[in-house]
């Protein structure tokens, strides 16, 4: 037999978090969720052990309990913060509204299913138990969305883990991974969410290596081969983008980039450009290059093209990204279609290309987290 990719690949990418068009009023049938989790069962176990267990719970007086903890574990919390949000443009709201929806609402929903597993886990630092459950858990929400069902993933109640036990009945030595709250859904049509591309966050062979055109893998140039490094700072975007888009700042940690200069412009914005000095004194070398800024969108991307604005021999790019805590930063480097020095070698030397680009890519990497590093200090210290 063969799969309708299309109709696969729609429930796999529209399997959302389903909280406000939970429909609170029909009833969901014991039957079906068995099917479901059959189905969810298929899902690997460990050592093939069929050692997940599930609690089904339909029953009023004991979803008030569990819906009282999950709000005093949090869910109160959430539901104050949606109302200072509401009305503002925070990038979190819709998220915000929709969690307090749920935990405002967890009693009403008409069926909640705990996915559970026999054990704890050994504290070894690796997955060990969780990754015998939550491939299962994740494979129950695909079945339900299948039938016109949704569910959202929620694990904030694990704070009162011990409470929910105790109403429920679990024993000692189970470990409760997630509360899935389930009904039909008002509608079936949901959207797939804003992720990063894969060629973002897929390393090849090497931590960090990226390809730009995976269609090209034969011709390791046109591939667009780069490399990226990422570090989380304890700082907010704004400081941390101070430090990034300095186009001084790499010449205080890199081994090979020594400073640069804007030209005709005080300051990175689009359509401006740099003249940057470079040597490396490993191969005895110094060189110039003029670098175009392609994107400056303050403070989230600061992005440069390097020799040629449109065909360049190389492209950097600054990503910051705000997370709990403070700030993620990314820079990526990807080496262009116009041939640079690296480039040239590794056409010149086709049966050494491998290895060039390879040490050439350490060479940038070592400097780029050089460079990451030396921001997260200075960041940090004045944070
Ligand atoms: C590990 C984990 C725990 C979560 N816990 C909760 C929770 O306790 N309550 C809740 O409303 N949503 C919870 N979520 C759902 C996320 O908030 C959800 O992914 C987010 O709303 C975005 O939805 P989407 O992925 O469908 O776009 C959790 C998600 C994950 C992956």
């Amino acid at each position: 037999m063969s799969f309708d990719v299309e109709q696969t690949d729609k429930l796999l990418s529209t399997t959302r978090a389903v909280r406000r068009r939970l429909d609170l009023e029909r009833n969901v049938p014991d039957e079906l969720l068995l099917r479901c989790i059959e189905l969810a069962e298929q899902a690997p176990t460990g050592a093939g052990i069929s050692s997940r267990r599930w609690l089904v719970i339909r029953d009023r007086s004991i979803k008030k309990q569990l819906a009282d903890l999950y709000r005093t574990a949090g869910g109160n919390g959430i539901i104050e913060r949606a109302k200072e949000h509401r009305g503002t443009s925070h990038p979190m709201q819709g998220v915000m509204d929709s969690a307090a929806h749920l935990a405002a609402n967890l009693d009403r929903v008409p069926v909640l299913v705990i996915a559970t597993i026999w054990g704890e886990h050994d504290g070894s630092g690796k997955p060990g138990l969780f990754d015998s459950v939550i491939q299962s858990a994740w494979s129950f929400c695909l079945a339900l969305r299948s039938r016109g069902l949704g569910s959202s993933w929620t694990t904030l109640h694990l704070g009162k883990a011990k409470e929910f036990a105790e109403i429920l009945g679990i024993p000692e030595g189970v470990t409760q991974v997630v509360l899935l709250p389930v009904a039909w859904t008002i509608g079936t049509d949901f959207k797939p969410a804003s992720r990063r591309p894969a060629s973002e966050i897929v390393w090849f062979d090497h931590w960090g290596y990226t390809k730009e055109d995976p269609a090209e893998t034969e011709d390791l140039i046109a591939a667009g081969p780069g490399v990226t490094v990422e570090v989380d700072i304890a700082a907010t975007p704004e400081r941390v983008w101070e430090l990034a888009s300095d186009i001084n700042t790499p010449a205080r940690f890199s081994s090979e980039f020594q400073g640069a200069d804007w030209i005709d412009s005080d300051g990175p914005e689009v359509g401006a450009s740099f003249q940057g000095r470079n040597e490396r004194t490993d191969v005895d070398r110094k060189w110039e290059t003029t670098s175009y800024v392609v994107e400056c969108n303050e403070p989230r991307v600061f992005a440069w093209n390097v020799n040629d604005r449109d065909q360049p021999s190389a492209k950097w790019r600054f990503e910051l990204e705000k997370i709990p805590g403070g700030t993620r930063l990314r820079q990526r480097f990807i080496l262009g279609q116009r041939l640079s020095a690296t480039g040239t070698a590794m056409v010149e030397n086709p049966d050494q290309a491998g290895q060039i680009l390879a040490s050439r890519s350490e060479h940038h990497k070592g400097n780029m987290l050089r460079n990451l590093q030396g921001i997260k200090d200075l960041a940090e210290k004045s944070a």
